[in-house]
């Protein structure tokens, strides 16, 4: 039952990882095949309100969705792990402050402010990790948006994945930026939970993978530790490119980039050939994560005029 309702809209920040998540042990749950890292993206995310209403309905950013359209579809599947069938019905209102410009998935903030909204409607009063660990059922990422800042999602072992939740690590970096650099915003052809399972199927590459990702997660850990940047970039780019070849090396292949992603790769290597500390990271989509720290700024900004700019610790 319902303890109000109405709710109060709750925010939950995006999220762009350094070490990606990018395969599922199971696919129902959401349990990952290895653990990742990520950087939230301080005032960039979705905002969520529920109330009564006479019939399950979904809003998207002041617009009604249809009852069968797929985002729709799971946000009341997602509702419906927490009522009963014979419950209420209720109005689902998300509106998300990326712009869109920057195309960036919004799939993990939507599913961390939902589940935040839904612990507030029911009034559950869950621990944070038990949170994160039901985020992580609407969308594996999801996980992550729960905290600011550096954020781990820890894969766990369990089967009934109560193990796998995200936890914030407790540090800052303070001139850290991340650019969003647009070469699409269209919808992708192939979402993420389809990309995945079609390389984890058919790419022979992808036994690399998590021995790729455990040691990208080690070294993460020490950049952070400490404030190496290079270690960072380097990682964070690496680790993004290595995903990347597991989809390639899918049947059918799988290659989210655009010539213009090509491009912007290209222009981030003359960067660097040129000392400046530019690097990049790139998810299931064509769009560029630029990583680079305050003192480079106007130099990136000179290469990517049009770039949105994010300091993740303000
Ligand atoms: O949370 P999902 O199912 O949309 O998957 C996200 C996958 C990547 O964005 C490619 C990587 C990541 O860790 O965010």
């Amino acid at each position: 039952k319902p303890i109000t309702d109405t709710i109060e809209p709750v925010f939950a920040p995006s999220n762009i990882a350094l070490c990606k998540y990018w395969g599922k042990r199971e696919a129902e749950l959401n349990l990952p095949v290895n653990s990742s890292l990520s950087i939230s993206l301080a005032h960039l995310g979705s905002k969520t309100a529920i109330s009564v209403a006479e019939e399950d309905q979904v809003w998207l950013n002041g617009i009604r969705l249809l009852a069968e359209d797929k985002f729709s579809r799971k946000v009341i599947a997602f509702i419906d792990l927490f009522r009963r069938a014979d419950e209420h019905c209720v109005k689902v209102e998300t509106a998300n402050n990326i712009p869109t410009a920057a195309g960036l998935a919004s799939s993990a903030s939507g599913f961390a402010a939902l589940m935040l909204a839904v612990d507030r409607f029911y009034g559950l009063d869950l621990d944070l990790k038990v949170l994160s660990a039901f985020a992580r059922m609407g969308s594996g990422s999801a996980s992550r948006s729960l905290y600011e800042g550096f954020v781990e999602w820890q894969m766990g072992v369990r089967e009934d994945g109560m193990d796998s939740f995200a936890l914030p690590l407790d540090s800052r970096w303070a001139d850290l930026r991340i650019g969003l650099v647009k070469v699409s915003t269209g919808e992708k052809a192939v979402d993420s939970r389809s990309g995945m399972n079609r390389t984890v199927d058919t790419a022979h590459l992808y036994q690399s993978w998590p021995l790729q990702a455990a040691a990208d997660l080690q070294r993460l850990h020490q950049a952070i530790t400490d404030q190496n940047f290079t270690l960072l970039g380097e990682t964070a780019e690496q680790n993004a490119l290595s995903m990347h070849a597991t989809m390639i090396a899918s049947w059918p292949p799988l290659l989210y980039w655009q010539p213009d992603s090509v491009a912007a790769m290209q222009s981030i290597w003359q960067a660097r050939a040129e000392g400046i500390e530019l690097y990049f990271t790139m998810d299931a989509g064509p769009n560029i994560k630029l990583l680079f720290t305050a003192d480079a700024e106007a130099a990136v900004k000179q290469r990517f005029p049009d770039l949105e700019i994010v300091a993740p610790f303000g």
